[in-house]
C-alpha cells in the first residue's frame, strides 16, 4: 500500500545557485506539507551510503563528489501518493528530458547537476527520512 510519505534533497547546485526558496515554495504550492526540514552538507561516507545501490556504477564518484559540494536541504514531504506524486512533480533525472514546468526542467542544468532527489519507492522513503531525522525532528 502507498504510505503518504516521501524524501527529498535540494542538491548543492539549486542551493549555490540561490533557488531552495522557490523550489521549496513549488513543492509547497503543490500540495506536499514539510514535515521535516534541515540545512546540512553531507560528508563524502554519508553520500556513498546514501546512493549506495549506485556504487558500480561508472558515475558514483562523481555522483558522491557532487553532493559533497557544498550543503543541501533535506525534508519529509506528506501528500496523499507522496512518492509517486513528487517523482512526477520534479522530472526525469536528465533535465533535458524532464517535462516543462517540472523542478528539474526549470532549475537542473545537467544530469549530475540536477538540483533535487526525490525517493523512488515508498520504502526507500522511510530509509531515507530515517537517514536523515530521528524521530523528535518530524512533526
Ligand atoms: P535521485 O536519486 O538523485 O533522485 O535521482 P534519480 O532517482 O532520478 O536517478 P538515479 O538513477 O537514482 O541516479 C542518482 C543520481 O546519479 C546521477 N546519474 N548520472 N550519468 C548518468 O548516466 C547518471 N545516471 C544517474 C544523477 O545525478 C542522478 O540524480
Ligand atoms: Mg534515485
Amino acid at each position: 500500500m502507498a504510505t503518504n510519505r516521501t524524501f527529498t534533497m535540494i542538491k548543492p547546485d539549486a542551493v549555490a545557485n540561490g533557488h531552495a526558496g522557490k523550489i521549496i515554495d513549488h513543492i509547497t504550492q503543490a500540495g506536499f506539507k514539510i514535515v521535516a526540514l534541515k540545512y546540512t552538507r553531507l560528508s563524502t561516507e554519508m553520500a556513498g551510503n546514501f546512493y549506495g545501490i549506485h556504487r558500480e556504477r561508472s558515475f558514483f564518484g562523481e555522483l558522491v563528489s557532487f553532493m559533497t559540494s557544498g550543503p543541501i536541504y533535506a525534508a519529509i514531504l506528506e501528500k496523499d501518493n507522496a512518492v509517486e506524486d513528487f517523482r512526477k512533480l520534479i522530472g526525469a533525472t536528465d533535465p533535458q528530458k524532464a517535462e516543462p514546468g517540472t523542478i528539474r526542467n526549470l532549475y537542473a542544468k545537467s544530469i549530475d547537476a540536477n538540483a533535487i532527489h526525490g525517493s523512488d519507492s515508498d520504502e526507500n522513503a522511510e530509509i531515507e527520512g530515517n537517514f536523515f531525522f530521528s524521530q523528535f525532528e518530524r512533526f
